[in-house]
């Protein structure tokens, strides 16, 4: 049987998973079912701040190095995940004080080094991600916000250009499925950039997505069109389902967990400049959802603990 691989080849997009080194490289099921699955990959934790830079000026590259290499390897489009987030920062920025200066510099000096590593290999990247506030709209507290000031966002896109002016440069955000504060700040944040000249390409929209609370698919597809509109790509970055509020039986469950992947499928490929689906993670046995938002008895994924295809494996299937 053909697998997702092989549609999303067929139909030139990229269809891919979020990495977790870890099982990658110590389970020989995972990095299998991986490569055979899947032509893109994004790394869960390994490209974050501090990952990258532990201490000052020190830059720690290996485990990166091997997600990029394991990519190469299998034919398989790696993505850049993420230059500028408020989490995810090593403790001596965290707890520093810092002039803008120097944060401006900080910030220079990490964009250019961690993009210009990877020219010729990593040709897309997540520039900005999660900047702004699901209740107000407005950009969300940072030590970028605080420290270095709204244009930060733009220094960072321009950054990124001048080390790698072939890379495409994307603003990356959960909630922008929804008709919400949350869209319409990342609108008309995205409409700012444009209106400025700032080298963006594209927007990726997470889909982080609930089998118990998910937006009506007209909405979906109409806020993708508004972001096409403004002339950007889409791609779909970080999609999960979960399952773990649920209020009817697993089967039930399952069933419209499938619907909803589907469906996403189904709009991405309805709009011209979505080409790229990306999941965040592929096997229940390995998902933030249990390590980091603590639902132990979640299954958002597509392929169950022992890597056995869901209803939504099935469903995406269908879609492609
Ligand atoms: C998460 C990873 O999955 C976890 O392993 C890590 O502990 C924290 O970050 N939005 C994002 C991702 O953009 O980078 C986050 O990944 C999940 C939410």
């Amino acid at each position: 049987p053909k697998t997702l691989r092989d549609l999303a080849d067929a139909r030139h997009i990229h269809i891919g998973a979020a990495v977790n080194l870890d099982a990658l490289q110590h389970d020989h099921d995972y990095s299998r079912v991986l490569s055979d699955e899947f032509n893109a990959v994004t790394p869960e934790t390994a490209m974050k701040f501090d990952a990258l830079q532990p201490q000052p000026g020190d830059y720690t590259f290996q485990q990166a190095d091997a997600f990029v290499n394991y990519a190469h390897q299998h034919g398989m489009v790696p993505r850049g995940h993420t230059l500028v987030w408020y989490s995810a920062l090593p403790p001596w920025l965290q707890n520093g004080s810092y002039s803008r200066d120097q944060l401006m510099y900080i910030l220079k000096d990490y964009i250019t080094k961690v993009v210009t590593h990877y020219k010729g290999q990593i040709n897309v990247w997540d520039v900005v991600n999660e900047a702004v506030d699901d209740d107000t709209g407005q950009l969300s507290d940072s030590i970028w916000l605080r420290g270095i000031g709204p244009d930060y966002i733009d220094m960072a896109f321009r950054w990124a250009h001048e080390a790698n002016p072939q890379a495409q440069l994307f603003y990356n955000d959960y909630g922008t499925e929804w008709s919400s504060k949350k869209f319409d700040g990342v609108y008309s944040l995205l409409q700012g950039l444009i209106q400025r000249g700032v080298p963006i390409n594209g927007v990726g929209m997470q889909m982080h997505m609930h089998t118990q609370f998910y937006p009506d698919n007209a909405t979906v597809l109409q806020n993708m069109q508004r972001f096409a509109d403004l002339g950007l790509k889409i791609d779909i970055t970080e999609m999960d389902v979960l399952t773990s509020e649920t209020k009817v039986d697993m089967p039930t469950t399952l069933k419209i967990q499938a619907d909803i992947y589907g469906t996403v499928v189904k709009d991405c490929l309805q709009i011209k400049v979505c080409q790229s689906i990306v999941f965040w993670g592929f096997t229940d046995r390995y998902t933030w959802v249990h390590s980091d938002l603590h639902r132990d008895s979640d299954q958002p994924l597509i392929f169950d603990k022992d890597y056995r295809h869901k209803p939504a494996y099935d469903a995406i299937v269908q879609a492609l």
